[in-house]
């Protein structure tokens, strides 16, 4: 049986002032009218049932968690006590299924993406898991570039395995997460990578034994002292924190991947909302909870947020972001967005 882990433990600041450490971007309703949480938990409807969906969150966030999906069975909210980085959080969700199912296959997911069309996502999954149940390996899904960034993993695409057309299945010659501005023109430019998804799919012995060679302390703690146990919050701590792109994928030569079939946002900053959604006929974008309102005047191509019933008006405006959010309130120019980093560090050197 197909489960789905959904790492929900990160803590952005692009999004700020909505995201603060206490409420990051996967409890926004950033991309849609629900938390990205929540949507990305339905978007496995037909494919993996709330009893084989996992999540695994920092504990400080497990309230929100529950908030966000009350139809998550308890026992199936991973909390860890500290956040060690997607590694760890992967390694004990993979425990947690084990324990179910020493042969599942699992998808894992990121908890802050944009995902259209749905149905094509779900077939992509679906061909994944079919993959690694024949043929094991760890199985990355690939985006084709169109620009350097400087923000993903990329994945040097070897020799094709099997299949043809859109699910078709490539070994991967190397996984470098994260390059230089540098490297990564040289990616693009060599045209054999593509940008790593953040979605992995394998069976859960193989990923266990993959953190049994390349991780051998954490995985030896974790087989020790499941997430459930008391012990977890003094071992937790002491856990290497890495990302698991770089702890397994850039390690193993078991990765393999598949082109995904769908489009794919990372959403990574206020500037990415437009892409998500249709524009209102000034060409203004609006997030407002129900009783907010935007008014505008000769103004277009901004991007409204509001978390209270309350009202923005715009004169004159064009391509502005504007946040309001608690008692703060956001005004930048939508190709500034990225630099809302600027103010959160600001902020933090001021205590
Ligand atoms: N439980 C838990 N604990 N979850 C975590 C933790 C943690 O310590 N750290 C991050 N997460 C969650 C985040 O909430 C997010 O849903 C997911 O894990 C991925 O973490 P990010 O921090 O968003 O990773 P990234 O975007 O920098 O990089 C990854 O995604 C890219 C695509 O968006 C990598 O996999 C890249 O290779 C990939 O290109
Ligand atoms: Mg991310």
């Amino acid at each position: 049986d197909l489960y789905a882990v959904i790492m929900a433990g990160g803590s952005g600041t692009r999004f700020w002032p909505a995201s603060r450490t206490a409420r990051p971007k996967q409890f926004l309703p950033i991309a849609g009218a629900r938390p990205m949480l929540a949507e990305t938990a339905a978007r496995m409807e037909g494919l993996v049932p709330f009893e084989r969906i996992l999540v695994v969150t920092a504990a400080d966030q497990a309230q929100l968690v529950r908030d966000c999906l009350p139809e998550l069975p308890a026992e199936n909210l991973i909390a860890e006590p500290v956040a060690r980085n997607t590694a760890a959080a992967v390694a004990l969700g993979a425990f947690e299924v084990a324990r179910r199912d020493p042969r599942a296959v699992q998808v894992v997911l990121p908890a802050d993406h944009h995902i259209t069309p749905v149905a094509d996502f779900r077939a992509t999954l679906s061909a994944g898991a079919d993959e690694v149940r024949e043929h094991g390996g760890l199985l990355t899904f690939g985006i084709q570039p169109d620009h350097p960034a400087t923000g993903y993993g990329y994945i040097e695409v070897g020799e094709g395995l099997r299949g043809k057309g859109a699910h078709r299945v490539s070994a991967v010659s190397r996984f470098f997460e994260k390059p230089d501005l540098e490297r990564a023109r040289e990616f693009l430019g060599s045209g054999r990578f593509l940008w790593n998804a953040g979605i992995f799919c394998w069976r859960v012995d193989t990923i266990l034994e993959a953190f049994a060679r390349y991780m051998p302390d954490m995985h030896a703690t974790l087989s020790d002292v499941a997430a459930s146990d008391p012990r977890i919050t003094e071992v937790y701590p002491g856990l290497e924190s890495a990302p698991v792109d770089v702890a397994i994928l850039e390690r193993s030569d078991q990765v393999r991947t598949m082109p995904i079939a769908y489009t794919w946002n990372d959403v990574g900053s206020w500037a990415a909302l437009p892409d998500l959604s249709a524009a209102d006929s000034d060409g203004n974008w609006r997030r407002l909870v129900e009783g907010a309102e935007l008014i505008s005047a000769d103004s277009t191509g901004c991007l409204a947020y509001a978390e209270e019933p309350e009202l923005i008006a715009l004169v004159g405006c064009e391509d502005l972001v504007v946040v309001r959010s608690g008692k703060t309130t956001l005004v930048c120019p939508r190709e500034r967005a990225q630099d809302v980093k600027l103010i959160v560090e600001a902020l933090r050197a001021r205590g």
